[in-house]
């Protein structure tokens, strides 16, 4: 009963406020083609990263994890004409549909796509910063360190976001069996909350209030 209203009203929001066109569709029928697994952000997650994006001025976007590019294209979209998405991405036949997704969404010259480890390509990016927002949806051991090299890439006023820090609530509780991929969601969590440099919230924003995004804003840098 409640679980249906919620899904009836989230899926007015994201009608209303988060249209998804042809652009976004190809993204994901291109990735389903692919074989890539499906498991992208929602449409109304990719507009609030397009709400972020707007709120911090954004020219220069940083995105570490491509997967099916859809969340690229969101980010993308909220450049103004001379702006420019990086996205970092280990897996190099991935690497090309995402390049074909955002040529055919009409980003493909404010975008560039990466190849390689993140932690690898990471330092290489020095130059290129500050970047105004960072999204974070790669692999979620590495988290803590892509937090560290974000703070890093950013400025005062630079908004870092990281996908499904909630995963039902286990990337808020440490447990000496855990894995390594929730003990870097649990450190992450950790870390931004403590962190005396940032503002930080989880919104428990997927389709099913089992997930969601961690949004820190950079006091200080
Ligand atoms: C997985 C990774 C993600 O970034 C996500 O949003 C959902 C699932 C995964 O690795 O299983
Ligand atoms: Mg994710």
């Amino acid at each position: 009963q409640q679980d249906e209203q919620r899904h009836r009203i989230e899926s007015t929001i994201s009608h209303l406020f988060a249209p998804e066109d042809a652009g976004l569709h190809g993204a994901l029928q291109a990735a389903k083609d692919a074989g890539l697994p499906e498991i992208q952000i929602n449409p109304i997650q990719g507009k609030l990263l397009q709400v972020f994006a707007t709120a911090c001025q954004a020219h220069k976007i940083l995105e570490i994890g491509s997967l099916a590019g859809y969340s690229g294209i969101w980010l993308a979209r909220a450049l103004p004409a001379d702006g420019h998405l990086i996205t970092l991405e280990i897996n190099p036949q991935h690497a090309e549909v995402v390049r074909s997704s955002f040529a055919n969404a009409g980003v493909g010259d404010k975008t560039e796509v990466r190849v390689g480890n993140a932690l690898e390509l990471l330092p290489t990016l020095t130059a290129e910063a500050p970047f105004d927002l960072i999204f974070i949806d790669a692999d979620k051991a590495s988290y803590p360190q892509y937090l560290e090299w974000a703070i890093k890439l950013s400025r005062t006023g630079s908004i870092i976001i990281a996908d499904n820090c909630v995963r039902n609530g286990i990337a808020f509780q440490p447990t000496a069996d855990m894995d390594a991929d929730t003990a870097g969601l649990v450190k992450y969590n950790q870390l931004t909350r403590e962190d005396p440099r940032l503002t930080t919230i989880v919104l428990a924003n997927d389709n099913d209030y089992t997930d969601g995004l961690n949004v820190a804003v950079v006091k200080a840098n």
